[in-house]
């Protein structure tokens, strides 16, 4: 199986938001595509995740749901926090710990920990990102994407070959054995990261936003 995941970050407006589900779903043609083996997760922002949700239904598109970030405290007295259980009932997925909220919202361990946590007993899984082998990785993670911070939004991607040496040595001393790499990934580029089965897919940010550049990505993983 592997992961195919869209982060469309702090991006959209509503009708922006309706096009891409209409774009994809026309150059997709899930009639005749099938997507054998692959989870294609989107994650856009809170406020257009239920328009995502119901645009989801309307066409009947194979694809899954996730929030870019996750209040580290439960429901209650937290104004302007989304809660784990909020997420649950529209959400498979949360981005937890990405280096854009670890550096520009002071996001440390043990509110990153708290979150992945929280997302574990609303059910939703955790994709925890890691900016190097150093990184603390807590329990109960589903998936890693390793993103080395100097290939975000770079045009600068990390090797096939260094993304499989992480990916190898995450899963031999924890638990996990969903490992994925995010970084200037491109359709270009794209064939590289999944023909290793070390590695489980990847993690987009600008090729996402287009529909037609994240069809691309997706096709070409698309097993037969
Ligand atoms: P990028 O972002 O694909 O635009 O480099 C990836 C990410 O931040 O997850």
């Amino acid at each position: 199986m592997k992961y195919i995941i869209a982060n469309w970050k702090s991006n959209k407006q509503v009708e922006e938001v309706k096009d891409w589900f209409n774009k994809f779903h026309s150059l997709a043609n899930f009639k005749q595509n099938n997507l054998n083996d692959i989870e294609v997760v989107v994650c856009p922002s809170f406020v257009h995740l239920q328009l995502a949700r119901s645009l989801i239904n309307k066409y009947n598109l194979p694809i899954k749901l996730g929030a870019q970030n996750v209040s580290p405290e439960t429901s209650g007295a937290y104004t302007g926090e989304i809660s784990a259980e909020m997420l649950g009932e529209l959400v498979g997925y949360v981005i937890i710990g990405h280096s854009e909220r670890r550096d520009n919202f002071s996001e440390n361990d043990k509110m990153l920990f708290q979150k992945v946590g929280l997302a574990k007993e609303a059910g939703l899984k955790s994709i925890f990102c890691i900016q190097g082998k150093e990184t603390l990785i807590p329990n109960n993670v589903s998936i890693i994407a390793y993103e080395p911070v100097w290939a975000i939004g770079t045009g600068k991607a990390e090797t096939p070959e260094n993304t499989a040496e992480v990916a190898s040595y995450v899963k031999r001393k924890y638990p996990i054995d969903t490992v994925i790499y995010g970084g200037s990934v491109t359709k270009d580029t794209i064939a590289d990261f999944i023909k290793t089965d070390t590695l489980d897919g990847v993690l987009a940010g600008g090729a996402s936003l287009d529909p037609d550049h994240f069809w691309q990505i997706v096709r070409q993983c698309q097993v037969d």
